[in-house]
């Protein structure tokens, strides 16, 4: 290479690195406002039922059922306020540990009665199809459950909408040929809607009222973290996919 190319490459880094600068404080911007948002409406409803408990205690023949109900929206939009800002914290955390030497199956196998439980709450299937000869990973366990629990969870809220019987969502692990451990949660309902396929992980990003839109955006974020990919494709015949990539400690 000569010296006038090395100087345009080196100025077209120059240039890169402060367009990354650029984007990135655009992000955060973003992502301050859709805080802000998020956080305004459970702020607002706390206020609201607040006022309305004081309202209530101030007749003379208040209806302390009425209170209680007040009272307990209150916990009710302070615990999703809370919610929204642990997963806040998920999304931009420096990664502290990656510690953990973990065989995956037995840490999925961990998460089977709370995931079977939830499974019955929305009245769905939830099974199983561990792979033999995965390599041990490190990871952050409590980070990678987070991970498993949003997928599965997101699934049952998309098999909501599927009739009764049909529903089911399965958690599989597989080794990949390049020894890359594998886990995939994937459902038979609806499959991801076409307006947000290409925002599907950004903060923010849902189709739910109540939604947050940062469940896949902190569990990219976390797999990420660990030298990982979280990417969705189409399950066949029908419904979502999410395919959680994590390479051993040997190729990190
Ligand atoms: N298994 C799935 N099937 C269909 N749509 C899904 C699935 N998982 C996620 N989505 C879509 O992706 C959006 C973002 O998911 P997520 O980041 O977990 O936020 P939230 O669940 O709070 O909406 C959801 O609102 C939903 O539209
Ligand atoms: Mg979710």
């Amino acid at each position: 290479m000569n010296h006038s190319n090395a100087r345009i490459d080196d100025a077209n880094r120059r240039l890169q690195e402060r367009l990354m600068h650029v984007s990135r404080l655009a992000a955060v911007g973003e992502m301050a406002a859709g805080v802000a948002h998020e956080l305004n409406q459970p702020l607002a409803a706390v206020a609201n039922y607040a006022q309305a408990c004081e309202r209530l205690l101030g007749m003379p023949d208040a209806d302390l059922e009425e209170v209680r109900d007040a009272l307990r929206q209150i916990t009710a939009q302070a615990v999703r306020a809370g919610d929204i800002i642990s997963r806040l914290r998920g999304l931009t955390r420096a990664r502290e540990s990656l510690g953990e030497l973990t065989d995956v199956n037995a840490l999925i196998l961990e998460l089977a009665d709370l995931l079977e439980s939830d499974a019955r709450l929305h009245e769905s299937a939830c099974r199983f199809e561990l792979a033999d000869g995965l390599a041990p990973l490190t990871l952050d366990r409590a980070q990678i459950q987070q991970v498993i629990f949003t997928l599965v969870r997101n699934a049952f809220e998309a098999l909501d909408e599927r009739p009764l019987g049909a529903r089911e969502v399965v958690v599989a692990t597989a080794r990949a040929a390049d020894g890359d451990v594998l886990i995939e949660v994937r459902d038979n309902g609806p499959g991801i809607s076409p307006e947000i396929a290409q925002r599907l992980f950004d903060p923010f990003c849902t189709t739910k009222t109540a939604g947050t839109g940062l469940g896949l955006a902190s569990s990219r974020t976390i797999a990420r973290a660990h030298g990982g990919t979280l990417e969705h494709r189409p399950n066949t015949p029908d419904g979502a996919c999410f395919l959680l990539r994590l390479p051993p400690p040997a190729r990190r």
